[in-house]
């Protein structure tokens, strides 16, 4: 028989299986990433091998750096995963795999990698999108979980809110009209000669100082909902170069509160109006940026005064990693998607209204 024709009957089987073990791998950034996780909830390994020590000494992510060195580690974590959780590949039902979007060489060590162990242990291949995986990262935090709910997604990568009406889909409601969260964030850091990546210094930073800068920016959105970063980071940039040519000193922590409070208020108006609009009872969060302690604090605020119930996930499952995308998968199985063949490639974007 065929691969494709084994993997097809297996995918089908799988929608009855009571448990359900699948191994993914995520290689979008600058994370290789190699996990199994049972029935989309019950994480049994999760491991992680980060670049960012390699990646800081250039101020961001090199992609062709990002790609050799995925090469380099994904044998490894895909062993040590498979330590971490006592398990051996006999064990596994499927393999997953981010496809996009995110970086394409990247990208496709994780697919070519996905697609020969899918091969090689006759397994289904399961295409997973990283956004999708964020979402479901917070269903492995909190096992009674479940769709419909609000989401707020902030990553390196994505802003915006979301209604997420099932677990394999979701809605987009507003978005960012120009830079993403975690990226203005990055690029505020480097421009105050911070390290990479500049999200947590510039939030323990803020911490020391007081937000008394005010950063403006216009704000002539079209859709209520949609959020603009860049000129809160113009703003930024103009401050820090004209105290610069005054030859006036720059207090760091105080440009990082105000900095921090400026782009969080951003976040939360939008929030708010979109909670009070839908009358939200269910609220949770995503990406790297939900780390970030100023915003926890606001979005338990908005959640206190709304009567919202908030989820968040756990630190280790913000960021990157490969357990959000082996949840995601197991749902996309018991609903009969991403079953994907040999041919598959890696796309660095992917329109989000096919997950409406
Ligand atoms: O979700 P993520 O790991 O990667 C993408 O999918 O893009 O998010 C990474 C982003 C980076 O921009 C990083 O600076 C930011 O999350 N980040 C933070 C904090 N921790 C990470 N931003 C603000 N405050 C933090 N504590
Ligand atoms: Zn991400």
């Amino acid at each position: 028989m065929k691969y494709e024709q084994i993997a097809k009957e297996k995918f089908e089987k799988l929608k009855d299986k009571e448990i359900v073990r699948v191994l993914a791998i995520e290689s979008s950034c600058d994370e290789t990433s190699v996990a199994i996780v049972e029935n989309g909830r019950t994480l049994l390994s999760n491991t992680i091998a980060t670049q960012i020590e390699i990646h800081k000494r250039f101020g961001g992510v090199v992609p062709e750096v990002a790609s050799r060195n995925h090469i380099l580690a994904i044998s490894n974590v895909t062993k040590e995963s498979l330590n971490e959780a006592g398990l051996t590949f006999k064990d596994i039902d499927a393999i997953a795999v981010t496809y996009g979007a995110g970086l394409l060489g990247a990208l496709l060590v994780g697919v070519n990698f996905a697609k020969s162990l899918a091969y090689s242990l006759e397994l289904p291949l399961i295409k997973v999108s990283h956004v999708s995986g964020h979402i479901s990262a917070n269903y492995i935090s909190h096992k009674d979980l479940k769709p419909p709910f609000a989401c707020l997604m902030v990553s390196g990568g994505h802003t915006c809110i979301l209604d997420v009406t099932g677990y394999t889909n979701f809605k987009i409601i507003g978005g960012t009209v120009d830079d993403s969260v975690g990226e203005g964030f990055d690029k505020v850091a480097r421009v105050l000669g911070l390290s990479y990546p500049g999200g947590p210094i510039v939030d323990k930073l803020a911490k020391q100082g007081n937000a008394n800068i005010v950063f403006t920016h216009k704000n002539s959105l079209k859709n209520e909902y949609n959020f603009s970063f860049s000129g809160i980071k113009t703003a930024v940039i103009n401050y820090v170069h004209t105290k610069k040519q005054k030859g006036e000193e720059i207090n760091i922590p105080d440009v990082c509160a105000s900095y921090q409070t400026a782009v969080v208020n951003e976040l939360i108006t939008k929030l708010v109006r979109y909670a009070e609009e839908k009358q939200i009872k269910k609220l949770a969060v995503c990406g790297g940026v939900s780390a970030n302690s100023f915003l926890k604090q606001e979005l338990n605020k908005l959640a206190n005064d709304k009567g919202i119930e908030l989820y968040m996930p756990e630190l280790k499952l913000c960021t990157d990693n490969a357990a959000m995308i082996a949840s995601q998968a197991y749902f996309m199985i018991k609903e009969g998607k991403g079953l994907a063949d040999l041919t598959l490639s890696a796309r660095p974007t992917i329109d989000l209204k096919e997950f409406e």
